[in-house]
Order: C-alpha cells, then sequence, then structure tokens
C-alpha cells in the first residue's frame, strides 16, 4: 500500500456513487425563537431554512462523514477496504489536530497506510475536493478516493447571536470517485469541469478569528468570542449570488453549454434568496435548482454532496443527466463544475 504508480490518464474522473449522514436530533426555528429574539416567519422569509440537524455531545465530523463515507462506498459497489486515499472538506474537524480524514480512514477500515488529509475551504470544501480528487485521479496516483464534506457547525456558532445561529446546521456527504471506464468516456460522462476561485480581500467577512496562530486560544480570546462564527451576512450575500453566477458561467461556456442545458443545478444550500438570484442571472426557473435547505439549513461543505446524494436516491438525476454545481462561502472560496452523470 502507498507506493503508487503513475499512470497518467487521459480519461475523466466521474462519481460512481454517493452517501450522507445527519445527526438525529433536529433544531427548528420554533425550537430557536426560544433561545434567541427570532421568529420562525423570519427565519423562514429571509433564508427558508424550517429545521436543521445538530449533534449530541460526544458526536463528531468524523462519525457522521465515516457514516456518509460507507454510505457511499455501498452505493458505488465498492468495499471501504480498497479505498486509498481519503479526502474530507471541513473546517470543524474533530480537533485542531490532527485531521478529520485520519479519523474517518480509521472508521471507514479503508486501505492501511493509504493518505488522509482535510481541505479547507469553506463552504466551497466539497468542489475544491472534486478538483483535487480528479487531479490525483487522472494523474495515476490513486484509484478510489472517497471525498466527504463534513461539518458540525453547532460547536463553533454563537448560540446568542441571531444573526448566524439560526442559518448552520451539522451533516455529512460524501462521494467515491475513480476514473471513468472507456464506455463512459466515449459517451462524454464524467466530471467535465472544475472552476476554483478564491478572493482572499473578503476574508474577514466570514471567519473564526481565534485560535489560531494570529490569536491563540486564551482566555481573553475566549471572553471575546473570538473562536465562534463572525460573519458579515450581506457582504457575503452579495458576493454570492454575482460570484456564482459567474463562476456558473465560467463552468458552463467551457463546454459550450447553456444554462438551459443542465438538468439540475446542485447548489451549496445557504440562503434560498442567494440561489433564486443565481437562478435569475442564469436565466432559469428555480424548478432546476435541487433545494434542501429547508430542512437542514447551511451546512457548509456538506451541503453539496448532501443535496447530490438525496437528488439521487430520489430519482432527480438519471444517466446522462448534465449537473451543474457550485458553492460559496469563506475566503471567499467559491467554483463551479459540469458533470456528466
Ligand atoms: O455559506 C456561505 C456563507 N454564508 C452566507 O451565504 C450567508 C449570506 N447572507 C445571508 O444569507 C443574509 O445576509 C442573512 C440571512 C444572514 C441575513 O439576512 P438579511 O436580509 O441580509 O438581514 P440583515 O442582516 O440585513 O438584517 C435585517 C434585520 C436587522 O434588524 P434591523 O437592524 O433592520 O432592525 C437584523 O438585526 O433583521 C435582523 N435580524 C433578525 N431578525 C430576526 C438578523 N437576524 C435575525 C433573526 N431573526 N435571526
Amino acid at each position: 500500500m502507498n507506493t503508487p504508480e503513475r499512470t497518467p490518464a487521459l480519461r475523466r474522473a466521474k462519481i460512481l456513487g454517493t452517501g450522507r449522514a445527519v445527526p438525529e436530533r433536529i433544531l427548528t426555528n420554533d425550537d430557536l425563537s426560544r433561545m434567541v429574539d427570532t421568529s420562525d416567519a423570519w427565519i423562514r422569509e429571509r433564508t427558508g431554512i424550517r429545521a436543521r440537524h445538530v449533534v449530541k455531545p460526544g458526536e463528531a465530523a468524523s462519525d457522521l462523514a465515516a457514516q456518509a463515507g460507507l454510505r457511499a462506498c455501498e452505493a458505488a459497489g465498492v468495499d471501504p477496504a480498497t479505498i486509498d486515499c481519503v479526502i474530507c472538506a471541513t473546517i470543524s474537524a474533530d480537533m485542531a489536530l490532527p485531521s478529520c480524514a485520519v479519523f474517518v480512514q480509521r472508521k471507514l477500515g479503508a486501505a492501511h497506510g493509504c493518505p488522509a488529509f482535510d481541505l479547507s475551504a469553506a463552504c466551497g470544501g466539497f468542489l475544491y475536493g472534486m478538483a483535487v480528487a480528479e487531479g490525483l485521479l487522472r494523474s495515476g496516483l490513486y484509484r478510489r478516493i472517497l471525498l466527504c464534506g463534513v461539518e458540525v457547525l453547532s460547536g463553533f456558532v454563537n448560540w446568542q447571536d441571531r444573526a448566524t445561529c439560526v442559518l448552520f446546521g451539522d451533516g455529512a456527504g460524501a462521494a467515491v470517485l475513480t476514473l471513468a471506464s472507456e464506455e463512459e468516456q466515449e459517451e462524454g460522462r464524467g466530471i467535465l469541469s472544475v472552476h476554483l476561485f478564491a478572493d482572499g480581500t473578503q476574508a474577514e467577512a466570514l471567519c473564526i478569528p481565534g485560535g489560531g496562530s494570529l490569536h491563540p486560544t486564551s482566555a481573553q480570546t475566549l471572553a471575546e468570542g473570538k473562536h465562534l462564527i463572525h460573519m458579515q451576512g450581506k457582504v457575503i450575500f452579495t458576493h454570492a449570488v454575482r460570484n456564482l453566477s459567474s463562476a456558473c458561467q465560467a463552468a458552463l461556456s467551457s463546454q459550450g453549454l447553456k444554462p438551459g442545458d443542465i438538468d439540475l443545478v446542485v447548489a451549496h444550500q445557504a440562503n434560498l434568496r442567494i440561489l433564486e438570484g443565481v437562478a435569475q442571472r442564469l436565466g432559469l426557473g428555480m424548478e432546476r435548482f435541487y433545494i434542501n435547505i429547508d430542512r437542514y439549513g447551511n451546512t457548509s461543505s456538506a451541503s453539496v454532496p448532501i443535496a447530490l446524494d438525496e437528488a439521487v436516491r430520489a430519482g432527480r438525476i438519471k444517466r446522462g443527466d448534465r449537473l451543474l454545481f457550485c458553492a460559496l462561502g469563506a475566503g471567499l472560496a467559491w467554483g463551479a463544475a459540469v458533470v456528466r452523470w
């Protein structure tokens, strides 16, 4: 194990199987209205969220990711022991050190000694992970990569700040990626393009300022709440609508496609109004967007793979369908991808 041979492939990478896992505990808008000065009506109207799942004490990101990963392996028809690389897109790993991915490798029973690492791109994490996994597969380094998007943001939310605590939820989604077969390649199926972007000038618009090398944890950083999520919601909102639309256009035009050619948009679920803005700019009706923000809230890097898994299992995605993925979050980091299923 772990002595990969490099045989660069001209074939595309593809998603072989997907899975998801969310904690059992559900927190409704009414529950939140008993904790902070908010209401079900405000949250639904401004975000589209009705409920979110949150972990119970002792439940960590790797528990959810491993569960989602096992389901993805099952759906893909692969033995977890044959997974030769584990990538976790997350900003809420079990511990500051080591990575969430090593716990997932252990809990999943992936190939002994296979590489496992985390990738930090917040809500854009799953798309960044797709680009990395695609590159590793096409370079011939690995053959079956498990990519998880997982967050337990309930541990990083300020439960006294109504502007943020109503938004986020916990969960995990996962996908097994491998190279397309010759037949799939000829049929034009697989990951057609992944376009990634970042804008560090907006880094502080959504951040957890404490606990890193700039503000190491101290009694003062804790008292100031620096270990919790800080967000300028309006700034993120404006950038999200504009940047997601242009990323989608870039991904589509790289393939000579128009928005109308897309069967389903699998987008990061941060705010229903953001997606309505993107739909309007792309000239698409909302029926082309898979929506589940009402039940999960914003699960950051988990939201795209959770939505994908739900759509697949609900029969919303058929062989040969053209899918458009897009996500934007802290960083700012964002991207879009076109996949032929
Ligand atoms: O995953 C990617 C990262 N995050 C995002 O994409 C989030 C992007 N931003 C958003 O989704 C929206 O900006 C929010 C949902 C966060 C906020 O919606 P908004 O329409 O931009 O509201 P706002 O921040 O302008 O606040 C409007 C009012 C304020 O009251 P005043 O100053 O007008 O009296 C807020 O204090 O709404 C108030 N408010 C609330 N009221 C009831 C803020 N949060 C709440 C709340 N319940 N939970």
